[in-house]
């Protein structure tokens, strides 16, 4: 079975991320193609990098560190539910992805954004990342923006009523899962 991790880019006590990670977990729960695991940030608190090197080249020492690569490494891909800030992704996102090297490596990375423009210039700058990671970025994303980002943040709305968002998040997973898919069966050749 395909492992699916949706890992939560933002920590802050007041975050929105919440929001769109319950409408999600009740999205995955349909899905029968792949286990899907949420891995919240605030449960792997590293320092900012303070290591030799990547691990890439040298063995982390950090304890959370290292128990965040290790279950980093259980996944055959990865949603990053990401915020934006100052048009760039948070700093405990970029954070937790240079604290693995690796475990990235040959794996799909999918972005569902929220923000003003759905965190689309976070996601981007996130899919360069990803490549420099030998992460495969696929290519839909899921922007929850302008009245539908206010509407959940400030005004009540619900994501679950946006049916309009539905068919993006499907196909993003079903895109994810076919290069989780493909990928798994070539680290595996
Ligand atoms: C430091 C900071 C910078 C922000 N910059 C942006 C931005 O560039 N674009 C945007 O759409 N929203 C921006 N926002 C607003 C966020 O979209 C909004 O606060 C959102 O709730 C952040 O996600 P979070 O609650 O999960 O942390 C910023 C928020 C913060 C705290």
């Amino acid at each position: 079975m395909l492992k699916i991790a949706l890992i939560i880019g933002s920590t802050r006590a007041t975050r929105f991320a919440d929001k769109p990670v319950q409408w999600l977990k009740t999205i995955v729960a349909d899905r029968i193609d792949a286990e899907y695991e949420f891995l919240d940030l605030r449960d792997y608190p590293m320092p900012f990098f303070d290591e030799v090197a990547s691990n890439a080249f040298v063995p982390s020492t950090n304890e959370v560190a290292q128990r965040w690569q290790r279950k980093v490494a259980e996944f055959d891909g990865y949603v990053f539910i990401t915020a934006e800030y100052n048009h760039g992704p948070t700093a405990v996102l970029k954070n937790a992805l240079d604290y693995a090297y690796p475990e990235w490596n040959k794996k799909p990375a999918a972005f569902v954004g929220y923000g003003s423009v759905g965190a689309a210039r976070a996601i981007e700058q996130l899919r360069l990342i990803a490549v420099e990671l030998q992460m495969a970025p696929t290519r839909t994303g899921v922007y929850i923006q302008g009245a539908d980002f206010v509407g959940a943040w400030q005004q009540g709305a619900a994501l679950e009523e946006m049916s309009h968002l539905q068919p993006g998040v499907q196909a993003l997973l079903d895109e994810l899962v076919w290069w989780a898919r493909a990928l798994k069966t070539a680290r595996e050749a």
